[in-house]
C-alpha cells in the first residue's frame, strides 16, 4: 500500500474502514470475546478461589478498563495509526516505546493463543468422532492429546494460516458478517448449556463456588491475575483497540461502542462461567476437585460433559468446539493485525509480506508454548518462581509474563500519556466527537478522574505487586 499522509482527504478511504459503526463493534467484540473469555476466564476463577475473583474482575473491567478503552479508541482514531505511529504522530516520539511494548506483548500473547487455539481445534474433530476421554490427564502432563506434537502442530499451522489469510484482506467484510452470525450462536449454545448444568447433579455447588464470595481469600494473586484477565479479555493494553479504532469514521460514538463492548465481553465470560462451575462439581461428584487445574480445566471437563449428553453429544461437542475455534479466530486477527499494521505503516513492508512474515515468525515462537504442554520435560517444567511450590511451564510463563505484567503495565502508560502529556482536554475533545452530550457529563468527569488518579495509581500499584509476587515470591498481602 503507498503511504498517504493522514491529511490526505482519502486516507481513510485508502487505509480502510469499517463499513459503520456495527462493524467497528462486531470487530472490536470479535477481537475482545476469545479463548479469554471460555478458556481463560473459567480457570483463572478456579485459581482465584471463585466468586471473589469474578468480584475483583467485575470492578477491574467497569471502573478501570472502560476508561482505557476508551482511552485507546481516541488515541487510534485521532491518529489513524498503528501504536507506535500514534504516539510519533502526536508528537510524543519518546513515548512510542509504549507502543512497542505493545507489539511485544502482542507478539507473545498471539504466540501461545494460537496453541490453544490448535487444541480448541483440535477438539472438533475429536468430538466428532466421539473421542471423549482426550482431555483426561490434561495439564498433568500425561495427556496423549497435548504431547502428540505432530497433531497440535498441524491444527497450529492451519490456524495461523487462517489468521494470516484473514488479516492479508485487510479490514474485511467476511469477517464483520461471520462475526454477526457466528457469535450469536455461541451465545446461544452457551445460554442451552447453562441451562443444562443447571440441571445436573450437584450444580448448586459449582453455583455457590462461583457466586458466593469468601472475602477471606483475597490474596496478592487473586487481584493481580483479576486485572489481568481483565486487559486480556478486554483486548486493553496493548494497543489492539488504537489500531482498530484508527479504522473508526469521526461520526461514530467511541463511548457508547466502548460500553457495548465491555458489556457483551463481560456477559460472555460471566455466561461461560455459569456454564463451567456446574460442569466442574457434575463431573467431580460435587468435590470440585480440579477445579483450580489451570489452562487444561475446560479440555478436560468439557468432553465428559458432551458425553453425558448421549447420541447427540458429538454434534453439540463438535458444534461448540467449532464455535470457540471461530471465536478465537477474530481474537488472532486482531492480534496479529497490530504487528503487522506496525510493520506495513512505519516500516514501509508490504501488507502480504508483512503478514505472512509475521504470522510465521510467531509461529515459530509459539514452538516452545506447544511442547510445554508434556511433550518436552525442559519447557514443560520451564521455570521455577522464588518460592513457587512447583515449576511453571513455558506457556504459562509467557502469559503470565505477557499478559498479567505487560497489559496492565500498558494500560497504565496509556492514562500516564493521556493525562500528563498529551492532556485529557485533547482526549475529551476526541471523545465528544460523534457524542455530542459528552462534555460536561458525568461521565466525562468520571473518564478524567480516571485516567488522571484513579487508573494510574491503581494500575501503577497492582503491577509493582505483580512483579514483586508472581517472581520475586514477595508476598505484599499474605
Ligand atoms: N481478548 C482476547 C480473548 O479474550 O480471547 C485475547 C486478546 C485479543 C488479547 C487481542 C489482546 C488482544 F489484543
Amino acid at each position: 500500500m503507498l503511504y498517504i499522509s493522514p491529511q490526505t482527504e482519502n486516507y481513510m478511504a485508502v487505509r480502510g474502514q469499517f463499513s459503520n459503526k456495527l462493524g467497528f463493534i462486531m470487530a472490536a467484540a470479535g477481537s475482545a470475546v476469545g479463548l479469554g473469555n471460555i478458556w481463560k476466564f473459567p480457570f483463572e476463577v478456579g485459581q482465584g478461589g471463585g466468586a471473589i475473583f469474578v468480584l475483583m474482575y467485575l470492578i477491574f473491567c467497569f471502573a478501570l478498563c472502560f476508561p482505557v478503552m476508551v482511552t485507546e479508541i481516541a488515541i487510534g482514531r485521532k491518529t489513524q495509526r498503528n501504536p507506535v505511529g500514534a504516539f510519533n504522530a502526536l508528537g510524543f516520539r519518546n513515548w512510542n516505546i509504549v507502543g512497542k511494548l505493545g507489539i511485544l506483548s502482542g507478539v507473545l500473547i498471539l504466540s501461545f493463543y494460537n496453541v490453544v487455539a490448535a487444541w480448541a481445534f483440535g477438539y472438533v474433530f475429536e468430538m466428532a468422532v466421539g473421542h471423549f476421554n482426550v482431555g483426561a490427564g490434561f495439564g498433568s502432563a500425561e495427556s496423549a492429546y497435548t504431547t502428540d506434537i505432530v497433531k497440535i502442530g498441524i491444527y497450529g499451522i492451519v490456524f495461523m494460516t487462517a489468521t494470516a489469510f484473514i488479516v492479508n484482506q485487510g479490514v474485511s467484510k467476511g469477517i464483520e458478517k461471520a462475526t454477526k452470525i457466528l457469535m450469536p450462536t455461541l451465545i446461544i449454545m452457551i445460554l442451552g448449556l447453562v441451562i443444562y448444568s443447571l440441571t445436573l447433579d450437584h450444580s448448586m455447588k459449582g453455583l455457590s463456588f462461583y457466586l458466593k464470595p469468601d472475602f477471606s481469600a483475597i490474596k496478592g494473586k487473586v487481584v493481580y491475575s483479576a486485572l489481568g484477565q481483565a486487559f486480556f479479555s478486554l483486548s486493553l493494553g496493548m494497543g489492539a483497540l488504537i489500531t482498530y479504532g484508527s479504522y473508526v469514521s469521526k461520526k461514530d460514538n467511541i463511548l457508547s461502542s466502548a460500553a457495548l463492548i465491555t458489556l457483551m465481553d463481560v456477559g460472555i465470560a460471566f455466561i461461560a462461567g455459569l456454564m463451567m462451575f456446574p460442569f466442574v462439581a457434575y463431573m467431580s461428584n460435587g468435590t470440585m476437585e480440579g477445579v483450580s487445574g489451570g489452562p487444561g480445566l475446560i479440555f478436560a471437563v468439557l468432553p465428559g460433559v458432551f458425553e453425558s449428553l448421549g447420541t447427540i453429544g458429538p454434534v453439540i461437542g463438535a458444534i461448540f468446539f467449532l464455535l470457540l475455534s471461530f471465536a478465537a479466530l477474530t481474537s488472532t486477527v486482531s492480534l496479529l493485525e497490530v504487528p503487522v499494521a506496525y510493520a506495513v505503516d512505519e516500516h514501509g513492508v508490504k501488507r502480504k509480506r508483512a503478514v505472512w512474515l509475521v504470522a510465521g515468525l510467531i509461529f515459530i515462537i509459539g514452538i516452545p508454548s506447544m511442547l510445554s504442554g508434556g511433550y518436552s520435560e525442559f519447557f514443560t517444567g520451564f521455570i521455577q518462581y522464588v518460592k513457587a511450590e512447583k515449576a511453571t511451564d513455558f506457556l504459562t510463563f509467557v502469559s503470565d509474563t505477557a499478559s498479567d505484567t505487560f497489559l496492565p503495565l500498558g494500560g497504565f502508560l496509556i492514562t500516564v500519556f493521556a493525562a500528563y502529556a498529551w492532556k485529557r482536554n485533547n482526549l475529551e475533545e476526541e471523545l465528544a466527537q460523534g457524542a455530542s452530550k459528552y462534555k460536561g457529563s458525568f461521565l466525562s468527569k468520571y473518564i478524567s478522574i480516571a485516567i488522571t488518579v484513579v487508573c494510574p495509581l491503581i494500575l501503577g500499584s497492582i503491577f509493582i505487586l505483580t512483579v514483586l509476587s508472581k517472581f520475586f515470591g514477595v508476598q505484599i498481602f499474605a
